[in-house]
């Protein structure tokens, strides 16, 4: 019988193989999935015996992340701003360069207990509709996805979060479904922006594990901001903001399409690590 020690030197070799980058950090979540413990215990303990049973639920989880399943899958969860979200395959999986969105959206709703009316077009696990509506809670939110699976997902987040009764999800190409007289102070969108040229040079993790139509969009990614754009005034009341993610080399081509709204004020906003990663929109 193997000590714990032995196992996760093993398992970090196994997946440093496969240039896995966070194999240290992968081997001890998924040992602790296996057996049960919290990763600490796996580090202050390192001469526990791995029976051949927890051995077994270990290796299997480990196959999964040695074949680039992404982490946030196998554990069926992710954390996004201050919440925690329930993923899988169905479902883009929340990044923290997201949550630009919320800190920007944020700043411009002075009082918080104001009601006020949120949509987020695609919202694929709800990540960014439930995490600004946790902020504000006079809010009441719609998130809007073209993926039947997704929304069962957001649905889902929405409950066990408790936000189930201030938000409703409709499955819907964009603002098709929605009424047309349907109004929002902030509208939030992260769209699909990825190149379809650009496949090829993705992570496995992403590109083989995560839904093709949260990823890629064509005219070089950004044929979804061109509809976006026609769509988000219609839908935005008066004095209403919208955020919008984009791709860090992005910026000014969605600029550009942005500048044909009637938008009053247009800014890119770079992500933590410095990079262009939203653009907000001001209607006066
Ligand atoms: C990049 S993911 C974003 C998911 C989530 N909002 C987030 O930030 O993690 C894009 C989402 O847009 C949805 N989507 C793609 N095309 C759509 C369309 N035409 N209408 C509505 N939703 C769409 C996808 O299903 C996916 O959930």
């Amino acid at each position: 019988m193997l000590t714990l020690k032995e196992v996760r030197k093993k398992a970090v070799c196994l997946l440093e193989g496969t240039e896995i980058r966070t194999a240290r950090l992968d081997v001890d979540l998924l040992l602790g999935m296996a057996l049960g413990l919290d990763p600490l215990e796996i580090i202050l303990d390192p001469c526990r015996k791995v029976p051949d049973h927890e051995a077994a639920a270990f290796a299997a989880l480990l196959a999964r992340r040695a074949a680039r399943e992404p982490m946030s899958q196998i554990l069926g969860k992710k954390a996004f701003w201050s919440l925690e979200f329930k993923v899988s395959r169905d479902c883009l999986t929340p990044r923290p360069d997201s949550e630009i969105l919320i800190e920007s959206a944020l700043k411009v709703i002075p009082d918080r207990n104001k009601s006020l009316k949120i949509l987020d077009l695609g919202t694929g696990s709800g990540c960014l509709l439930l995490s600004l509506m946790a902020e504000l809670p006079g809010s009441r939110g719609v998130g809007v996805d073209i993926s039947a699976r997704a929304l069962m997902l957001a649905q889902d987040n929405a409950d066990r979060l408790g936000f189930g009764d201030r938000c409703e999800f409709i499955k819907s190409d964009w603002a098709a479904q929605l009424p047309p007289s349907a109004e929002f102070d902030i509208i939030l969108a992260n769209p699909p922006y990825i190149a379809p040229a650009e496949r090829a040079g993705l992570d496995p993790d992403v590109r083989d594990y995560e839904p093709e139509i949260a990823l890629f969009a064509g005219d070089g990614g950004l044929k979804e901001y061109k509809k976006l754009a026609k769509i988000i005034p219609q839908l935005i009341a008066v004095g209403g903001h919208a955020f919008l993610e984009i791709g860090w080399r992005q910026g000014s081509r969605v600029r550009d399409i942005f500048n044909k709204t009637p938008a009053e004020n247009i800014t890119i906003i770079a992500d933590l690590a410095g990079r262009d990663r939203c653009i907000a929109l001001d209607f006066a």
